[in-house]
């Protein structure tokens, strides 16, 4: 419903040169009708979400549960987490991206490299946002870091930046603020009775994680 009002107020005013813009102008040159095109706006936005939102959680508590002091650091200032960059970190040391790819559609040069039309560049993101020439200890949760748009893609870049990326940033702000008021210190994970889909390229979602507490 709130989704539905949202997009309704804002399909009139969208901007020309933008992604969603053009996404929009396809749709109606392929033939279909704003109505179909609304319901079809509201499905990727619920799905980017949940999908999203409920990988990366489990990736933030192991982490809170990992890392004792970290954990602690919290709980004695909980006005940390106001600090988008404190949940960057987290999204830095693991989130549930790991791997886009973007395919040349002409000849393109990126610093000394030239790219082919038709060639194509797979992006690993822990690559980046686990680059030990980049990051000090880049394992450890440090949240002194200076994280800036131009020395990580937790979010992608450029044009297809996240859409989500703000809503991202609250939602585990307030689940953080959870888990630190509840959290006894006894709290426990086993890393060797944590399963993994994907562990044979990088950690993609955690399947089951048995905690005590
Ligand atoms: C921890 C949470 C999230 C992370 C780490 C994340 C990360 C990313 C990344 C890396 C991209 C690719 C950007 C690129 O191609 O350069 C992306 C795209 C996207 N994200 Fe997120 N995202 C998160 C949450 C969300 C949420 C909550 C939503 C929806 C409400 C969302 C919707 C999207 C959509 C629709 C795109 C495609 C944008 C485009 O291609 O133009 N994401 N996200």
């Amino acid at each position: 419903m709130f989704l539905r009002d949202f997009i309704e107020r804002h399909y009139s005013q969208l901007r020309p040169n933008t992604l969603i813009y053009e996404h929009i102008q396809n749709c109606k040159d392929i033939g279909l009708k704003d109505d179909k095109i609304k319901a079809n706006l509201i499905g990727p936005i619920l799905i980017s979400a949940s999908n999203t939102m409920g990988i990366s959680s489990a990736f933030f508590l192991r982490n809170l549960i990992r890392y004792p002091d970290v954990r602690r650091r919290l709980q004695d200032n909980p006005a940390l987490l106001d600090n988008d960059t404190v949940l960057l970190e987290f999204l830095r040391r693991d989130n549930h991206v790991k791997a886009l790819s973007r395919h040349a559609h002409g000849t393109v040069k990126i610093g000394a490299f030239e790219l082919g039309e038709g060639s194509s560049v797979c992006l690993f993101f822990p690559g980046a946002n686990l680059d030990p020439t980049q990051w000090v200890n880049p394992l450890a949760i440090d949240f002194d870091r200076d994280l800036n748009q131009q020395n990580h893609i937790i979010f992608g870049g450029a044009r297809h930046v996240c859409i989500g990326k703000t809503l991202a940033v609250a939602f585990l702000r307030r689940l953080g603020q959870g888990f630190i008021r509840y959290l006894p210190d006894s709290v426990h994970v086993n890393d060797a009775e944590i399963e993994m889909d994907g562990s044979w390229v990088a950690e993609r979602i955690i399947t089951r994680m048995p905690i005590s507490i």
